[in-house]
């Protein structure tokens, strides 16, 4: 194979806020030669993430912070294009740790997970947004520590975003009530009407303790948050009896690293709820369960997903900003060269 070359985003400089342009340097090296029992993947798309930008502060986390010189370390999906690796063929189609890269070596580990089909019939936008870990996300942090009853109240914070919409369909096909967050109009118009919510509430906007009452006139039964802040505290404050508050994550303190507390918790005691936090990758050994679960209601047209795919390696750091500024709706992704 000629040699290939490889455009990469290293982190130059610890990020204060968003990433500046001289915290990160677009790079170009020769691809990898895979090793015995590595295959090489060309990146189709990059998956952003909110945890990325968690990744390069210097704190410690579920995954170690990315160091500076390193290429910045993000979910993304690809095909296999040359192997010496048993576990992978040439077309496979996988999603492993790609970074914010071109190309990139795999091994037959748990970062790798294969997707069954034939590479060229595999749906790559729809196994970013569910049937990957985002999906997977949210069906662990509803199905496992949520558990929506019919008729319930269920609210889900960045609701427009790639985990809060799957969240959000998850509930409503449990049967209950969803009643979703999301800043400013147009995404509360795509809450409701392409993700299926009964409700959207635009935090930038409405008055949040008001809006809360209004829709959730009975108290709120799950809450799945995915920003903390403000927002936890208001929902915290209109929780129904036995309520189980979901904490997937903070990102409205991400950029800060500062997690103001909630002044409502006395609640939990006050209405006997519960509060838990988790991590996605603590159910690796049950992924298979999960994209069989998402798999299935998606063939039976109960689950709608939306991308906002941005192009070339260098959109990458727009793309991850982008989550702050709230510019995407459904799943971030960077196409590159390649797709
Ligand atoms: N526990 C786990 O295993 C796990 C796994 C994956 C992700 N997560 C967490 O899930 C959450 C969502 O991540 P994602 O990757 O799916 O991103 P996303 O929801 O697609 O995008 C992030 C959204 O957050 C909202 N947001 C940003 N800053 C905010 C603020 N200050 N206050 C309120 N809302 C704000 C924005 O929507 P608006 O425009 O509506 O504000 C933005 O679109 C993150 O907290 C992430 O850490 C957890």
């Amino acid at each position: 194979m000629p040699t290939l070359t490889n455009r990469q985003i290293v982190l130059r400089r610890r990020p204060h806020g968003l990433v500046a342009a001289e915290d990160t340097e677009l790079v170009t090296t020769p691809a990898p030669e895979p090793a015995a029992g590595e295959a090489l993947v060309r990146t189709t798309y990059v998956g952003v993430d909110a945890a990325v930008r968690t990744w390069l502060d210097d704190q410690p986390g579920y995954l170690p912070p990315v160091g500076l010189g390193e290429v910045i370390r993000a979910a993304g999906i690809g095909e296999v294009i040359e192997t010496r690796c048993p576990a992978y063929t040439v077309g496979d189609i996988v999603t492993t740790l790609t970074g914010f890269q071109e190309y990139t070596t795999v091994r037959d580990d748990l970062f790798t997970t294969p997707v069954p089909g034939p590479g060229d019939r595999v749906d790559q936008l729809a196994v970013m947004s569910v049937y990957g870990p985002t999906g997977a996300t949210a069906y662990f942090g509803m199905t496992g520590i949520g558990r929506p009853q019919p008729g319930e109240t269920v609210v889900v914070s960045a609701a427009a975003g790639a985990t809060g919409s799957v969240a959000g369909q998850i509930a409503k096909i449990a049967g209950a009530r969803v009643v979703g967050i999301a800043g400013g109009p147009d995404k509360c118009r795509a809450v409701v009407q392409d993700f299926g919510f009964d409700a959207c509430i635009d935090y930038r906007n409405d008055d949040l303790p008001a809006a809360l009452r209004r829709h959730c006139p009975q108290g709120v039964n799950v809450y799945f948050d995915n920003v903390g802040g403000r927002i936890l505290d208001a929902v915290l404050g209109r929780l129904a009896h036995k309520a189980r508050v979901v904490l997937c994550g903070v990102i409205s303190s991400y950029l800060t690293g500062e997690h103001p507390g909630p002044a409502n918790y006395v609640n939990l005691l006050a209405k006997t709820a519960s509060m838990q936090g988790f991590n996605a990758l603590d159910e690796w050994g049950r992924f298979d369960e999960a994209f069989a679960a998402l798999r299935g209601w998606d063939e039976q047209g109960l689950l709608t997903h939306r991308e906002t795919i941005f192009d070339g390696i260098g959109s990458c750091v727009d793309a991850l900003n982008g989550l702050f500024t709230g510019a995407n709706i459904g799943k971030t992704l960077v196409r590159l060269a390649g797709s």
